[in-house]
Parts: structure tokens; C-alpha cells; sequence
């Protein structure tokens, strides 16, 4: 078995922040989403991993990931010239892949509890490919999937206008090498692109055999800026520990679960978890608190800030209430003078200010 992830794309909708970080290496409880994804992979005994990337990103992952051995894995980059659909990311590997079942992931994704037990599904039952679903509210932004009463998948639609069920496909799928004949067969959607969801409709055209399985616990696909800040809360909610190995000072509060960093220090604060601050951190006559990450080097003085993600070395001064935030690297906010009704900016490209 090997596997495929796909962190190719261009994260428009996290422009400003993935001008400079692909959005897969967007940290989220201050770990790239890319690295769970890995962890994931490795712990469902897969070694073989392939990596779509694209031209603009492609170099960040690679220096990130290397060569995977940190995972105990083998990584292959497969370059994707143009982002034309997740099946013509699968077509682009096929060299990587050759004649073995594959698990595909969407480098962007994340699933609670791991990937293991449908990886042991897929081989015990040996269909032609496995899927997994997600009861979601608004299933007109997915690809959504018709069951039979065994599970089956019988039907599928890429963002159907009239969703007939409120089943989503997530972003994490078994496939043996049959999906490479329905990829050759499907024509690019209304989008322009080779849908993976078209192809293993024209499986079921084939007559093959499509298991389901439905996801009992989160599932978080991040490329939204809300969605970011709702991974960095329910990853920090369900995994992180109490873990405190900067300096904290005895007029800090460090209340809950919350991990310090070596090199951080905390002066004359209150930590209430869950919390992450990273390595080299500064937070001074502060409140950091609860669902927040504050990325390496990154300084925070006579602010309050919670349900945020802060990137590395950035600085928050004197900002009463910062929430519901996302803030890049090397971003300097600080209070104005209060003698000047103004407000004064200097902001890249798509950025998005709230004042
Ligand atoms: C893709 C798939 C869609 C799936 C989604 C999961 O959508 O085409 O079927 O439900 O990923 O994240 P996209 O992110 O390309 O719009």
C-alpha cells in the first residue's frame, strides 16, 4: 500500500497568509497540518508516500517534509504543473503509484483518531475503493454520496446544488488500481478539473464496488481562514497536554492545560488553557487565553488574546482584545497613540482588517 497526498494548489481563500506558506503548512496547536497528515499515514503502516506540489509551493514543502525520514517514510515529490482537479493529481502520480492500492489524502485535511482503521477496512473487504463520509450541514460544498441500506455507495455528486443526502466525501480515500480506468474515462467538470469524484462515479458506472465509512469524530478541512481557527480549537481542545517547559515568572497564572515551550518565558501573565506558545515567546503584562497558538519568537505585551492563531515572530502591543484572529509572521500590531483619533496601516495584498 502507499500513499498519496496532495498539497499542491494555491490557497485563495487564505490569501494573505499563503502568499508565503502553502496552506498546508499552516500550523494548527503550532504543528503544520501537513506533519498530522504524515502522522497519520505513518501510523496506518504506510512508508511509500507520494507528494503532489505545485510550482508555486512545492519548494516550502520539500523543505519542510525532506526526504520523510523523520516520519520513518519515504517521500517521492510528484510536481503537478497546473492545479487541474484532485484526478488529475492521481493521473500526474501514476509513475509513483504504478500497480499498488493507494490511500489519497487531501494535504489540507484532518480526521480524528487517525486513518489506520479504514486502511485495515479496505484490506479485509477488498473493495474497489473505500470513501469516507461526513454528516455535514451544508453538503452543497462537497462532493456528497447516495448509500445503499449494506453502506454501499450507490450515487455521487460533486457540489450538487439539491443535495439528496447530507453525506460529504472527506478528503481521505482507498483505492485500488481501478481508479486509474475511470480516471481515463471522465471529462473536466463545469470548474475546468478532473474531479476524483466524478472518477469514482464512473467506477460505479463499471459496476464496481464502493464501501463507505462514516466518521464518528471531527473531521477539519482547513482552507478558510474560520475553519483554520476551528482546527486550532478542537486540535487543542482534544490533543494538547499540560506541558510547561519555558520560564514563568511568580506573578504568571498558567491555569489549564497549556505547553510552554523551552525558551519561552512568561512574565507577570495569566495562561488559561488550552493554550500553545511556542519556542522563544515572548507574552508580558498579558492574557492569553482559552484556543490559542502563538507561533515561534513571536512577543506578546499588554494585550489580551484568545481564539487566535499568532504566526512566527510576530508582536502584539497593547491591543486590549484581540479574538477570533489569524495573524501571519513578522506582523507588528500595536496600540496608536490615544491622542489621535487614526488609524494607521501599512497591509499587504488580500489582507482583511476588522476595526
Ligand atoms: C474536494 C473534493 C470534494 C470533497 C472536498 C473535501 O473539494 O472535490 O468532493 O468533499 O475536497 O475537502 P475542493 O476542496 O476541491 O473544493
Amino acid at each position: 500500500m502507499k500513499a498519496l497526498i496532495l498539497a499542491g494548489g494555491s490557497g485563495t481563500r487564505l490569501k494573505p497568509i499563503t502568499h508565503t506558506i502553502p496552506k498546508q503548512l499552516l500550523p494548527v496547536a503550532n504543528k503544520p497540518i501537513l506533519f498530522y497528515v504524515l502522522d497519520q499515514i505513518r501510523e496506518a503502516g504506510i512508508t511509500d508516500v507520494g507528494i503532489i506540489i505545485s510550482p508555486e509551493t512545492g519548494s516550502y514543502i520539500k523543505e519542510a517534509l525532506g526526504d520523510g525520514s523523520r516520519w520513518g517514510s519515504r517521500i517521492t515529490y510528484v510536481p503537478q504543473s497546473e492545479p487541474r482537479g484532485l484526478a488529475h493529481a492521481v493521473r500526474t502520480a501514476l509513475d509513483f503509484l504504478g500497480d499498488s492500492p493507494f490511500l489519497m489524502f487531501l494535504g489540507d485535511n484532518l480526521v480524528e483518531g487517525g486513518v489506520k482503521s479504514f486502511v485495515q477496512e479496505f484490506d479485509n473487504h477488498s473493495p474497489d475503493a473505500l470513501v469516507l463520509l461526513k454528516e455535514v450541514p451544508d453538503p452543497r460544498l462537497f462532493g456528497v454520496a447516495e448509500l445503499n441500506g449494506k453502506g454501499k455507495v450507490i450515487h455521487l455528486v460533486e457540489k450538487p446544488k439539491e443535495p439528496k443526502t447530507n453525506l460529504a466525501l472527506v478528503g481521505v480515500y482507498l483505492f485500488t488500481t481501478e481508479i486509474h480506468r475511470a480516471i481515463d474515462r471522465i471529462k473536466p467538470s463545469g470548474r475546468g478539473e478532473l474531479e476524483i469524484t466524478d472518477a469514482i462515479q464512473k467506477l460505479l458506472d463499471m459496476g464496481k464496488d464502493i464501501d463507505s465509512h462514516i466518521l464518528a469524530g471531527w473531521w477539519l478541512d482547513t482552507g478558510k481562514k474560520d475553519d483554520l481557527l476551528e482546527a486550532n480549537r478542537v486540535v487543542l481542545d482534544s490533543l494538547l497536554k499540560r506541558d510547561v517547559k519555558g520560564e514563568i515568572d511568580s506573578t504568571s497564572k498558567i491555569v489549564g492545560r497549556v505547553e510552554v515551550k523551552e525558551g519561552a518565558r512568561v512574565e507577570n501573565s495569566t495562561v488559561r488553557g488550552p493554550v500553545s506558545i511556542a519556542e522563544g515567546c515572548r507574552i508580558r503584562n498579558s492574557f492569553i487565553g482559552p484556543f490559542t497558538s502563538i507561533g515561534v519568537g513571536a512577543t506578546v505585551e499588554d494585550s489580551s488574546v484568545g481564539h487566535s492563531v499568532i504566526l512566527e515572530n510576530s508582536s502584539i502591543c497593547g491591543i486590549e482584545r484581540l479574538e477570533d484572529s489569524l495573524i501571519g509572521t513578522r506582523v507588528e500590531l500595536k496600540k496608536a497613540d490615544e491622542r489621535f483619533k487614526a488609524v494607521k496601516l501599512f497591509v499587504g495584498c488580500d489582507s482583511s482588517l476588522e476595526l
